[in-house]
């Protein structure tokens, strides 16, 4: 992994992994991309960037050889609300940039990280410690994306020998970047209230439980997968890994500890209630653990008390 290639780098994850694959590989080295287009300065500035939608192959092809890339983190997607919205489209830019980035890595021989998701499960997975190979049937555009796409690499890999890996994310906490539409949003909104106006009303019913990641595990995670020594690895693409899980009270409880006199209503949406009920309690993650030594640093109480300090500090100007 000497010269890197980020899509959709300006998205909740990448404006995060981004700046740690820099401070890792050197600036020059990652080149950030993104359909959308920014100041320079909010992608750290520090580096190339391209604007790219990575459903044109010409494009993608071009901007591969001249960088000479050799391995490309895909982020670029559509989340599972806004997937759900507009499905057609999800298939379009989850799909298309998909098979585009992996014609590209076959063409070039580059490796390819593919985040797939705990939206990749469906309501007949077995909810509680959701094993690593079992029942996928997905109910949602976003989770027919994300099975095809663990496929898709798995193929990939084994006719083509693209080196395709990925791991299977919960919803990711952060404070950098806003998350880009998907069902565990609330998860990130509900600090954001608290500190602002120390109230929130929640979207999905209190009592919904579901396996979250703060994102600097979810950063480790996406650098370990890809650094991990590959004779090791049986299960290459979409490893299970997992930090903690909660419901929304649990984590209103857990925020109370630091601001007393939080509260929280419920005004369930039933579209984004429906994904969530359809998605796994908690994952095993045993799997990520043994073939490459997966182990989160956060769990709820940790993840909170620094999700709470860095973001009052990102809102007062402070950080
Ligand atoms: P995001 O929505 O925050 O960012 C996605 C980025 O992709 C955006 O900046 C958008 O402008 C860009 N994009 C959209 N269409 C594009 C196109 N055609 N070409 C190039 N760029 C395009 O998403 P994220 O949260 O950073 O997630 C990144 C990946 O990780 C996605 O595949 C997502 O499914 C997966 N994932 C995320 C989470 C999470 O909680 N954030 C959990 C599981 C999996
Ligand atoms: N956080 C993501 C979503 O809710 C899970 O993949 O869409």
């Amino acid at each position: 992994m000497k010269r890197i290639l980020v899509t959709g780098a300006l998205g909740q994850i990448g404006s995060e992994l981004v700046p740690a694959l820099r401070r890792k590989y050197g600036s020059d080295n990652v080149v950030a991309s993104d359909i959308r287009v920014i100041r320079r300065e909010q992608i750290g500035g520090d580096g190339p960037f391209e604007v790219l939608d990575c459903t044109h192959l010409r494009e993608l092809l071009e901007v591969v050889r001249r960088h000479h890339i050799d391995t490309v983190f895909h982020l670029a997607a559509l989340l599972s609300a806004v997937a759900e919205e507009k499905p057609q489209v999800a298939w379009g830019v989850n799909m298309g940039g998909l098979y585009r980035v992996l014609e590209v890595a076959r063409q070039t021989r580059c490796a390819v990280f593919f985040p797939s998701s705990i939206g990749a499960f469906g309501p007949g997975t077995p909810k509680d410690l959701t094993p690593q190979d079992t029942v996928q049937r997905p109910n949602t555009m976003y989770g027919v994306t994300k099975v095809s796409g663990e496929l898709l690499c798995d193929y990939y890999h084994q006719r083509f020998g693209v080196d395709t890996r990925g791991v299977r994310f919960p919803g990711l906490i952060s404070y950098v970047a806003p998350p880009g539409g998907g069902t565990t949003d609330y998860a990130v909104e509900i600090f954001h209230a608290a500190i602002r106006h120390q109230r929130y009303t929640c979207f999905l019913d209190r009592d919904t439980c579901l396996d979250m990641m703060y994102m600097p595990d979810a950063v480790r995670a996406t650098v370990g997968v890809m650094e991990a020594d590959a004779t090791k690895l049986e299960h290459r693409n979409a490893f299970n890994v997992a930090a903690m899980n909660f419901t929304p009270e649990r984590l209103a409880e857990e925020i109370r500890l630091h601001i007393p006199g939080f509260a929280v209503d419920y005004q369930v949406d039933p579209v984004r209630q429906s994904i969530a009920d359809s998605w796994p309690n908690s994952l095993d993650d045993s799997a990520a653990r043994e073939e490459w030594g997966w182990v989160p640093e956060y769990d709820l109480e940790t993840m909170t008390r620094d999700m709470l300090e860095k973001l009052r500090a990102k809102l007062t100007g402070d950080g």
